[in-house]
């Protein structure tokens, strides 16, 4: 058993949220890159997660928990090991204590999601269910305090009355775990609605552990010195931020936001060199539709054929897995007599060759509310008009998951 004794400091740091579909390991470390001090990952499933298995991939020179049909639910590398906070969606104290137990030597902390207010999360009793029922938060959190050697931390919307909200978090603090973030919207809130800093800040002013501020994206956060602001409004020791890092992880850049095109294809390359392609029917790269320049486009499809050697490499790392036809040639996509393509199972690649009609994006990936606006590809300066939910079809192609999911929605 590895020992770490390195223990994270939630003190005066910019931080990477939890976000589905978003927050998988390319995206960390793209944050990790731009100056982001802590990466979140997605809010991972304790059901899920209790029946992977711990796998070294020494391929990708990354440690991957996989699932029982060989799926790769959280993959991690040791680049992070030392900021990467791995968020569980749970409602059972010993499962959550098996889970964090389970990836706690390749983490540096462990966060339960108390705020996601989704029904797949609530309906189990996970995510924002738990908030009505503080004995379970302290069972959940005391218990994994006292169980494992990671810092312990969770991650709260406010409730509909200031006193209930302080009453809740002084109680948690008492569980003795080492932070909180806290999500300044009410359960039932969009990220349309205001986010409450007075709120955070009078949890601030009353706890006596770091309080992470969260929800300024949009209406606070649209540059780097935004963050600042937005922590000395909530006098919170940091700040995590989500949708304004998944628009452009170059948020947390000092000299400002770099432009998309040069933050895609720095994610492509981790994709390519951690990831492994997803690329199901519908999946295709509609960002592509932006970009008008030919070496972006055939650039562009030499990282993909990169990334769809890789998924051939995930698990099983053996020279028979791979095509050397299509492997030695670079070829920008798997060409017919692929010996590779039959035996490849339709859900893990599908070649963007096969199918050409699916270039376009569907309506329903579009972004939906207000708060999902393209408003920082007007503000970054990039000539390019690429749709700003790309990085999050981008995440989905080189993540974890490989099981087809509905398109991204911003509900939270
Ligand atoms: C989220 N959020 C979220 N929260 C969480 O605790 N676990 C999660 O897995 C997710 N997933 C997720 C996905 C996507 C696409 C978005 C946009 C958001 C909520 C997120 O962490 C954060 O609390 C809110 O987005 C508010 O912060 P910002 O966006 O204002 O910085």
């Amino acid at each position: 058993m590895i020992l770490n004794s390195l223990s994270l400091c939630y003190h005066n740091k910019l931080i990477l949220a939890p976000m589905v579909r978003v927050g998988t390991l390319p995206m960390r470390l793209l944050a990790l890159d731009y100056g982001a001090d802590i990466v979140y990952c997605e809010e991972l499933i304790d059901l899920k997660m209790i029946q992977c298995k711990r796998v070294v991939n020494e391929v990708l020179s990354t440690v991957d928990f996989v699932a029982p049909d060989d799926r790769v639910v959280f993959r991690t590398c040791e680049r992070e090991q030392n900021r990467v906070v791995f968020q569980m969606g749970t409602s059972d104290a010993e499962r959550a204590l098996a889970v964090a137990r389970l990836v706690e030597n390749d983490v540096a902390g462990i966060d339960v999601n108390m705020g996601c207010p989704k029904e797949y999360s609530t309906k189990g009793g996970m995510g924002a269910a738990l908030l009505s029922d503080p004995d379970k938060i302290e069972k959940i959190l005391s218990t994994l305090v006292k169980g494992i050697r990671r810092p312990v931390t969770c991650k709260i919307r406010i409730l509909p009355s200031l006193e209930d909200t302080l009453s809740l978090v002084k109680r948690i603090e008492r569980t003795g775990i080492a932070a909180i973030a806290v999500h300044g919207r009410k359960r039932e809130e969009r990220p349309q609605h205001p986010v409450s800093c007075e709120v955070i800040k009078a949890i601030a002013d009353t706890l006596s552990i770091p309080v992470i501020a969260n929800g300024g994206s949009h209406d606070h956060i649209q540059r780097y010195s935004d963050i600042e602001d937005f922590r000395q409004a909530t006098a919170a020791s940091s700040v995590m931020v989500a949708r304004a890092a998944m628009w452009n992880p170059s948020i947390f850049l000092k000299e400002g936001l770099r432009p998309l095109e040069e933050v895609m294809q720095k994610y492509i390359r981790y994709g390519e060199v951690r990831g492994y392609s997803r690329c199901g029917k519908g999946r295709c790269p509609f960002w592509l539709e932006g970009i008008e320049e030919p070496q972006s486009l055939s650039q562009h499809w030499t990282c993909h054929a990169r990334i769809w050697r890789c998924s051939m490499t995930t698990t099983t790392p053996t020279p028979s897995t791979a095509c050397a036809r299509c492997y030695e040639n670079s070829w920008s996509r798997p060409r017919e007599g692929c010996s590779m393509l039959p035996s490849l199972p339709g859900k893990f690649v599908r070649p963007l060759a096969l199918v050409p009609s699916m270039r376009r994006p569907h309506r329903s990936w579009m972004p939906s509310g207000p708060s999902c606006q393209p408003e920082l590809q007007r503000r970054q300066g990039s000539q390019l008009k690429i749709p700003l939910v790309s990085l999050r079809w981008l995440s989905s192609l080189t993540g974890e998951h490989t099981q087809p999911r509905s398109p991204p929605r911003c509900a939270y």
